[in-house]
């Protein structure tokens, strides 16, 4: 605990000297930026807006869900909807789809910036989110995935250096919420990374429904690292008596201590086969449902 205080003393201090003026700060909601958030905020106090960017690739409920989390703060929720699914448009390669929507985003957060006069982006970037961008291993959309010209004086990361259990400390200590603290993890592009090439709105109309069923039966029960559905193309399959050629959803459920290695969880066969039968008989244009077995390596927790 001592390690955890001097960390939030030390970082508050070094946030006062990267930061000459006014600075928005990213919020997604997840236990990184949140705790981004409240630092930068003990150290700037209101020269820090915190801005939400409603993607559309968020799960279900879940723009609502942190107006009413950040409703204490001076939170700006800003409707990018438009400009990401315009972005990903036609886009059909993983890393192409990630640095779309990372271009996304920083055009969006210039914006609000230059509205508000705000120089320094503060990002909840954490060690292993670098460390893959780094290592190529995949562009992280808040590190390799950013475009090359910004225009922010300075981009200020003040977990840059944390693991994820590090940061749920850092978080209880600040005495966030145990929803943010423990909150699981949720990637930055959305479920644009959990959907198989081009991102189209009917694709995240059914894995946002998909999703949600898989959290409602897996989250509390199984306390998962991370749980979600993806969608991976059409396959052909029967409902009522005719045949249909609907979506197939992937249902992932990891154990892991810090994202950098992951092993499929095993769960029980009835609950499984529940969730497949919600999934089929709630979404209309879903044929098939499967369980992802793979750890990682050799796989990635999410699909792309
Ligand atoms: P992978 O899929 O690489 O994911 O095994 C490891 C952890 O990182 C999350 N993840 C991301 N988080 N931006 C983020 O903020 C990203 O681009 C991104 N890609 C993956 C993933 O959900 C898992 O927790």
């Amino acid at each position: 605990m001592v390690k955890v205080d001097k960390f939030i003393h030390d970082s508050i201090e070094k946030i006062k000297t990267q930061i000459k003026g006014r600075a928005i700060i990213a919020l997604s909601g997840g236990v990184d930026s949140s705790v981004c958030a409240v630092l930068a905020h003990r150290a700037i106090g209101d020269m820090l807006t915190p801005i939400y960017i409603d993607t559309g690739l968020m799960r279900k409920g879940e723009t609502e869900r942190i107006k009413t989390i950040f409703s204490v703060m001076n939170l700006q929720v800003v409707d990018g909807k438009v400009n990401f699914l315009k972005a990903l448009k036609g886009q059909t390669d993983p890393e192409n789809k990630r640095k779309a929507v990372g271009e996304a985003f920083i055009r969006e957060f210039e914006k609000e910036a230059r509205k508000l006069g705000a120089r320094y982006l503060i990002q909840g970037t954490i060690y292993p989110d670098r460390i893959e961008s780094e290592g190529g291993i995949k562009s992280h959309h808040n590190v390799g995935g950013l475009p090359s010209v910004i225009d922010f004086e300075g981009i200020v990361e003040p977990i840059a250096d944390l693991y994820k259990d590090e940061v749920r400390e850092v978080a209880r200590a600040l005495g966030l919420p145990k929803e943010i603290s423990d909150r699981m993890p949720f990637p930055g592009p959305g479920l644009s990374v959990r959907i198989i090439g081009e991102v189209t709105e009917e694709k995240l109309d059914v894995v946002r429904e998909a999703n949600a069923i898989v959290e409602e039966e897996l989250l509390e029960k199984f306390a998962p690292w991370q749980t979600f559905a993806a969608l991976i193309e059409k396959g052909t399959g029967v409902k009522g008596d005719v045949r249909v050629h609907g979506w197939i959803i992937a249902v992932r459920a990891v154990s892991s201590r810090d994202g950098m290695t992951a092993e499929s969880m095993e769960l029980p066969w009835k609950v499984l086969r529940k969730i497949e039968s919600r999934i089929t008989s709630q979404i209309p244009n879903v044929s098939r449902v499967l369980y992802d077995l793979t750890p990682k390596p050799p796989a990635t927790i999410e699909f792309e």
